[in-house]
């Protein structure tokens, strides 16, 4: 099981998430964060800090942002388990479904 980020993290990228992760499994892409779904431990440190509620656990993802769940998963498809976020730095790309979006208007 794993936590996952969601649609309201997209063109905003707050980052508060990642100094909660004990295992650094939050990773950067260019639009928004993902975590990686075999390094998660299922600490939910992540969830109550992000400022937009775009964290949730996978059983409770909003229906409307059902399919985030697979986009977490698939960004890693072509980068494995690198073990840490810290030491990658931003991934230069994003998940199609992320990709498809228009620019995100935030107002925090
Ligand atoms: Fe994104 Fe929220 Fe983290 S906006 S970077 S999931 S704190
Ligand atoms: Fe890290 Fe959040 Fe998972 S703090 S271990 S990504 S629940």
């Amino acid at each position: 099981m794993t936590y996952v980020i969601a649609l309201p993290c997209v063109d905003l990228k707050d980052r508060s998430c990642i100094d909660e992760c004990p295992v650094d499994c939050i990773y950067e892409g260019e639009r928004m964060l993902y975590i990686h779904p075999d390094e998660c431990v299922d600490c939910g440190a992540c969830e109550p800090v992000c400022p937009v509620e775009a964290i949730y656990y996978e059983d409770d993802v909003p229906g409307e942002w059902e399919e985030y769940y697979r986009a977490n998963v698939e960004f890693f498809d072509d980068i494995g388990s690198p073990g840490g976020a810290a030491g990658v730095g931003v991934i230069e790309k994003d998940h199609e479904i992320v990709k498809a979006l228009p620019l995100q208007e935030h107002d925090v």
